[in-house]
C-alpha cells in the first residue's frame, strides 16, 4: 500500500467576481436564513438529546445564536465511553488501507462538499474573516487529514534495521489501551478535527468533546468524518459538556490518552487530576497538549522595515490575535523604531477596519465572547494603570458584537503585565530597545514569560540571526527569521511549544503519531 501523492491545499484569492467569493457569499446567505441549528450529541452513530440546551451566539451579533446543542451528560459521557470501547476492537483491527482511505475521503469532503458550509460555520460562529476561515476550515484541517495518512504510512514502516542470521524483528504500532479524550479549542476548525483525528487514525477510539464556541462547525466535521467512513462509536461526539464531565471521562480506569488543545490553566488542572488518578488506570497515559503562548518578534536595526511593519501587523491582528501563536511582544531596535517602522505601523493600523466578518471590508471581526471581551478591555485598562502608553486602539464595543479595536501599548518597562500575560486579543505591547543592547534584550525575551510557543526575527544581518536563534533556543517551539509568528503550515513547520505552551508534540508531523501509539517489539527464530 503506498497513499497518494499528498500536497498541500492550496489558497485561493477570492478576488471580486471570483467564482470561489460567489460561492461562500452564497454559503453564508444560506446559513444566515437557516440559523440557529440544533447539535445533538453522536453516541454509537445514534443522535442523543438530552434536553440540556446550550447555545452559541455569533459573536459579531450576540443577540443571535448560530446553534442550540445538547450538552452531554453523565449518562451520555458513560455511554460514550462504554460504545468507544466496544468499537475499539474493529477499528484498530481494520487494515490500514481501509482507515487511510476513510481519511483521506474525508480530506475530499472538507476541500469540496462541506468547504463553504464549513467556512462560513467559522465565519458566522467563530468570527473569522473569509481568507482565515479559509486557511483554517478549508486548507488547514484538508491538510491534517492528507498528511496524517502519509505520517501514519511511515510510522508504520518504521522498522528495527538490524536482523541477526535466522531471525526476524519486527515493530508493530498498537492503538493504545484504552481510550482517548480530545477536548478542542473554540480558534481552529481545523484543530478541532485533527485532535479525535491524529488519534484515531492510528485506531484509537476516542472522545471528543469540541469548545463550546465553536460546537456548530465543529458537528460538521463530525458529520462529514462519518460521512467518509468512520464508524459507530469511534468518535464520540460530546459537546459542550461541564467540567465535571470531562472528569468524568479522565476518572474511568480504561482512559488511555489525553489529547488538548486550550489553557495552559485547565491543561494544568486535567494534567492534575490525571496524577491523581493513576493507580486507576492500566497504563500511564499520554498526555498530548498545546496551550498558550505569548509569542514575540524581534526587529534588529538590520531589519528590512516594510516587511517587520506588515508582518507585525498580520501577526498581532489577524483573527483578532486569538490564534496560540499570535504576536503580542514586540521587541524594536531604537533605530528602526524611529526610522519608519512606528510612522508605518500605526499607519497601517489606522486602515484597519473591525466589523461583522462576513463584510469583506473588515480585516478583524469580533473576539469570540463576552468572557474574552471583558479580559482584552481590563489587560488593556491594566496596561494603561501600569504607565503604559496607548499608540493606537484601546477601545471596545460590545454593544452588539465583542469588537476590540488593534491596539499598541508602548511600554517602558519591559516585565509590564502585558508582556508577561496572555491576553488572547488584539493587544501588541511594544518595548524599544537601544541598538547595542540587542543581546541584552534577547536575554528579556528569553526570561519575561513561562511560554515558549512561537516568535520571529526580523535582520538582514545573518550574524544576528544565529546570536537570536541560539539565544532563544528555549524560547519558542516554532520560530520565524524575516517572517511572522503564526501561519505554521501542516507537512512545513512542524508545530508546537515547549515549557508552559505545551508538550512540543509538533502536530502537523510524524511525531506527534508515536504519542498515540504502543509499539511491540516481535522477534521470531526461524
Ligand atoms: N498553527 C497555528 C499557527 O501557526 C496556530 O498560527
Amino acid at each position: 500500500f503506498k497513499a497518494p501523492e499528498i500536497k498541500n491545499e492550496p489558497m485561493r484569492s477570492y478576488a471580486p467576481g471570483s467564482a470561489e467569493r460567489k460561492a461562500i457569499e452564497a454559503a453564508v446567505a444560506q446559513m444566515e436564513q437557516e440559523l440557529p441549528f440544533e447539535v445533538p450529541c453522536i453516541i454509537n452513530g445514534e443522535v442523543v438529546k438530552t434536553g440540556k440546551f446550550a447555545k452559541q451566539p455569533m459573536p459579531h451579533d450576540h443577540a443571535r445564536h448560530l446553534c442550540t446543542y445538547h450538552e452531554a451528560d453523565e449518562t451520555t459521557v458513560a455511554r460514550a465511553i462504554d460504545g468507544a470501547l466496544a468499537a475499539k476492537a474493529t477499528w484498530e483491527n481494520m487494515p490500514w488501507p481501509d482507515r487511510a482511505a476513510i481519511f483521506l475521503k474525508a480530506a475530499d469532503l472538507v476541500s469540496g462538499k462541506y468547504k463553504y458550509k464549513l467556512m462560513a460555520a467559522t465565519i458566522l460562529g467563530q468570527g473569522k474573516n473569509v481568507w482565515q476561515a479559509e486557511i483554517d476550515a478549508a486548507a488547514e484541517l484538508t491538510d491534517f487529514f492528507r498528511f496524517g495518512v502519509k505520517y501514519v504510512e511511515e510510522l508504520y514502516a518504521q522498522q528495527p534495521p538490524q536482523n541477526s542470521p535466522g531471525s526476524w524483528n519486527r515493530v508493530e504500532y498498537r492503538a493504545l489501551e484504552g481510550f482517548v479524550l480530545a477536548v478542542s479549542p473554540f480558534n481552529f476548525t481545523a484543530i478541532g478535527g485533527n485532535l479525535p483525528g491524529t488519534p484515531a487514525l492510528v485506531g484509537n477510539v476516542v472522545v471528543w468533546k469540541p469548545s463550546p464556541a465553536a460546537t456548530y462547525s465543529n458537528y460538521l466535521v463530525y458529520q462529514l468524518l462519518t460521512e467518509a467512513g468512520v464508524p459507530p462509536g469511534v468518535i464520540q461526539f460530546v459537546p459542550g459538556p461541564p467540567p465535571e464531565v470531562v472528569a468524568q471521562a479522565i476518572n474511568h480506569p480504561s482512559f488511555a490518552a489525553l489529547h488538548f488543545t486550550g489553557s495552559t490553566f485547565v491543561f494544568k488542572k486535567l494534567w492534575k487530576d490525571i496524577a491523581s488518578n493513576i493507580d486507576k488506570y492500566k497504563g500511564y497515559p499520554r498526555i498530548v497538549g498545546e496551550t498558550g503562548g505569548k509569542n514575540f518578534h524581534v526587529i534588529h536595526k538590520s531589519a528590512e522595515v516594510r516587511n517587520a511593519v506588515l508582518q507585525s501587523i498580520r501577526g498581532a491582528f489577524e483573527y483578532q490575535g486569538q490564534k496560540c501563536s499570535a504576536l503580542s511582544r514586540l521587541y524594536v531596535s531604537s533605530t528602526i523604531w524611529e526610522g519608519g517602522f512606528k510612522d508605518q505601523f500605526l499607519e497601517e493600523i489606522a486602515k484597519i477596519k473591525v466589523g461583522p466578518p462576513q463584510d469583506w471590508s473588515n480585516f478583524m471581526g469580533p473576539v469570540i465572547g463576552r468572557p474574552a471581551y471583558d479580559k482584552i478591555t481590563g489587560y488593556i485598562k491594566k496596561a494603561i494603570d501600569a504607565g503604559g502608553e496607548i499608540l493606537i486602539g484601546g477601545a471596545g464595543d460590545d454593544s452588539k458584537g465583542y469588537f476590540v479595536q488593534p491596539t499598541v501599548i508602548l511600554t517602558k518597562d519591559p516585565q509590564s503585565v502585558t508582556m508577561v500575560d496572555e491576553i488572547f486579543g488584539p493587544v501588541v505591547t511594544v518595548y524599544v530597545f537601544q541598538d547595542a543592547d540587542f543581546e541584552k534584550t534577547l536575554e528579556l525575551v528569553d526570561s519575561t514569560t513561562d511560554y515558549a510557543l512561537t516568535g520571529a526575527i526580523f535582520a538582514q544581518d545573518r550574524l544576528a540571526l544565529i546570536s537570536a536563534t541560539n539565544r532563544l533556543r528555549n524560547a519558542a517551539g516554532n520560530v520565524y527569521y524575516n517572517e511572522k509568528c503564526t501561519g505554521a503550515v501542516v507537512g512545513q513547520q512542524p508545530f508546537g511549544g515547549a515549557r508552559a505552551s505545551g508538550t512540543n508534540d509538533k502536530a502537523g508531523s510524524i511525531s506527534i503519531f508515536y504519542r498515540f501509539v504502543s509499539a511491540r517489539s516481535i522477534k521470531e527464530n526461524f
